[in-house]
C-alpha cells in the first residue's frame, strides 16, 4: 500500500532523511522506533506531504501510484491521515466545525465525538487550551472523521494519561480492525498503520507486524516489532546499528 524507495529528503538545506526504504502492506500495522532526533517525525510529515520537506531524491508509492510530488491535500483525498506529534492550535475555527468538514458530512461530530470522551470539546477551537492527553483525542477524533486508509500515528500515546491510553488504544484499535478479513489463519485488517512510538504501550492494544528502526535520518534495521522493543528496552538503539555496521 506504501512503498517509500530511497528517499532523501532536507529542510532550509539540512539533510534529515538519507536513503529511507519502508514499506507497509496492506492491512499491516507497522511499526517506527528510534531516539529523539532521528527523523521519525519527518519521514511521517513527508509522507504526508508537509511542503517544508524537499525531497532531493527517492519516491513515495501509494496504492502503486507515485504520490511524490503531490500536495498534502490531494494525498488525503487519496487516504493518507496523520495524527501529527505537536499539532498547531486553530483559533477561530471549531472542533465540531473541522470533524464535519473532514468526514464529508457522512459522519456526525457528536456520536464520533462521544466514543472518545470528547462531546464537551466540540464547541471550543481546535486545540487551543487544551492539555497533552486531549490534544491526542482531538487528532483521533479528526482522524475517525476523515477515515483513511493507512494511518500516520506520530507518538498517540504520549501524554495520555494512564486511564485514557486504554480509552486511545482501543479506539485506535477497532478503526484499524474496521472491515477486518479472515480468510486463513492470518486475518487482515481492513486499514494500515505505520505507528510512532517509544514506550510501546500501544503495541499492547495494537498488534504490530513489522518493526523499523531509524537513526540519523536513515533506517538502520527491520524485523519483529516486539523483538525489536524487548533489545531496545534492554540495550538501547546500540545492538541495530552494530548490525548495520558489520552488515
Ligand atoms: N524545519 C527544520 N529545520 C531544521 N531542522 C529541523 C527542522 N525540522 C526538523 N529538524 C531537525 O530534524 C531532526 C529530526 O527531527 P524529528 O522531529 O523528525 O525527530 P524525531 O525522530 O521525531 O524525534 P522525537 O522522538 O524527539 O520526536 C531534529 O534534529 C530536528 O531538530
Ligand atoms: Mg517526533
Amino acid at each position: 500500500m506504501l512503498k517509500i524507495e530511497d528517499l532523501t529528503v532536507e529542510v532550509n538545506g539540512k539533510t534529515l532523511l538519507r536513503d529511507v526504504n519502508l514499506e507497509v502492506k496492506k492491512g499491516y500495522t507497522n511499526v517506527l522506533f528510534g531516539p529523539n532526533g532521528a527523523g521519525k517525525t519527518a519521514l511521517m510529515r513527508t509522507i504526508m506531504g508537509f511542503s517544508e520537506y524537499k525531497i532531493v531524491k527517492g519516491h513515495i508509492l501509494f496504492n502503486e501510484e507515485d504520490i511524490t510530488g503531490l500536495p498534502v491535500d490531494e494525498r488525503a483525498r487519496r487516504g493518507l491521515g496523520i495524527m501529527m506529534q505537536r499539532p498547531p492550535d486553530m483559533s477561530g475555527i471549531k472542533l465540531k466545525d473541522l470533524v464535519r468538514v473532514a468526514s464529508k458530512g457522512k459522519k456526525n461530530p457528536e456520536t464520533l465525538a462521544e466514543d472518545l470522551g470528547m462531546e464537551h470539546f466540540l464547541d471550543r477551537d481546535v486545540n487551543v487550551g487544551f492539555s497533552g492527553g486531549e490534544i491526542k483525542r482531538s487528532e483521533l477524533l479528526q482522524l475517525a472523521a476523515q477515515d483513511p486508509d493507512l494511518y500516520l500515528l506520530d507518538e498517540p500515546e504520549s501524554g495520555v494519561d494512564l486511564v485514557s491510553i486504554e480509552q486511545v488504544g482501543t479506539t485506535i484499535k477497532e478503526l484499524l480492525d474496521e472491515g477486518l478479513n479472515c480468510p486463513g489463519e492470518r486475518c487482515e485488517r481492513g486499514k494500515s498503520a505505520l505507528i510512532i512510538t517509544h514506550t510501546g504501550r500501544i503495541l499492547d492494544y495494537v498488534k504490530a507486524d513489522r518493526g523499523y528502526i531509524l537513526c540519523n535520518g536513515t533506517v538502520m534495521c527491520s524485523g519483529n516489532p516486539m523483538k525489536m522493543l524487548d533489545e531496545i528496552k534492554k540495550k538501547g538503539y546500540e545492538e541495530c546499528i552494530k548490525c548495520r555496521l558489520m552488515m
